[in-house]
């Protein structure tokens, strides 16, 4: 595989079995950054590009949704000077890529708790929530200040509330309700995870939908990983059996 190049790889794909969601926890760019005597920001700029190459790719190849973990609530501790880079960056990124997620038919969305937001940063993801929200080629939806935790808190709040006003009983609540009251409703399960940077580890990222995704992890950071490296995962995922917890029939003998 290694030796294919992007086009030959982009060939082995079969359109029949790419993942219908991708998730992707976009790691490694303060590495990048450093490993070139590099400010950490300059990483996360370079990151950018990768988002653009990998949303595109996404579009082209038909895949339904595309979720990236791009500020976790955790990330809140890191240098202050880091945090309001990248909530520019963020701005930035929205005011290049309206038009062009509009021309690739991509609606975009993001999760997690806006409001930490700065307002200018909030304002620019409700403008281009609108500007997208009659799109359907592509589900873009983007983790700001998310945790998984949280997400399943604010999930158990709203079913609390729910409760209260309409009088559900306990035995009403069960998977698909708290899946409804998930940031993440209407939108099926990832089927493929991706990491890039080589940690191996969910960081809080998606705790409910993740328990039957595959996972991919990378040592190549995110700012390295375009087409190529996207092919790649995917053709990993292709390579996987997935059993939910059945046996195969092919494997059943008596
Ligand atoms: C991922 O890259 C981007 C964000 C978390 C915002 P990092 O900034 O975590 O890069 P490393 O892990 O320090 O290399
Ligand atoms: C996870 O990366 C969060 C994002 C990619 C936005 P981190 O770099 O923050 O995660 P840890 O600290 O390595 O777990
Ligand atoms: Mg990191």
């Amino acid at each position: 595989m290694d030796q294919l190049s992007t086009e030959e790889l982009a060939s082995k794909l079969h359109s029949n079995l790419l993942p219908k969601h991708v998730a992707i926890i976009m790691d490694g760019n303060g590495r990048w950054a450093e490993s070139r005597h590099l400010p950490r920001i300059a990483g996360h700029r370079e990151g950018i590009k990768s988002v653009r190459e990998i949303v595109q790719a996404c579009s082209d190849l038909g895949i339904q949704a595309l979720t990236i973990y791009a500020f976790s609530q955790e990330n809140w501790n890191r240098p202050s000077h880091e945090v309001s880079a990248l909530m520019d960056l963020l701005e930035y990124f929205l005011a290049e890529e309206r038009t062009n997620l509009i021309e690739q038919g991509v609606r975009f969305r993001t999760i997690g708790r806006l409001e930490d937001l700065p307002p200018s940063a909030i304002q620019w993801v409700r403008d281009t929530e609108q500007a997208t929200a009659h799109l359907d080629k592509l589900h873009l939806t983007v983790a700001l200040s998310y945790g998984g935790r949280t997400e399943i808190v604010d999930a158990v709040r709203k079913i609390l509330r729910d409760a209260q006003e309409r009088k559900l009983q306990p035995d009403e609540v069960d998977e698909a309700l708290v899946q409804q009251h998930l940031y993440t409703q209407g939108l099926p399960d990832p089927d493929l995870l991706i990491r890039t940077s080589g940690e191996t580890r969910i960081s809080n990222f998606l705790l409910w939908q993740l328990a039957y995704t595959e996972l991919y992890f990378t040592p190549t950071l995110w700012p390295d990983f375009r087409h190529r490296e996207f092919f790649l995962a995917l053709l990993e995922y292709q390579r996987r059996e997935r059993r939910f917890g059945r046996v195969l029939s092919g494997t059943i003998s008596s």
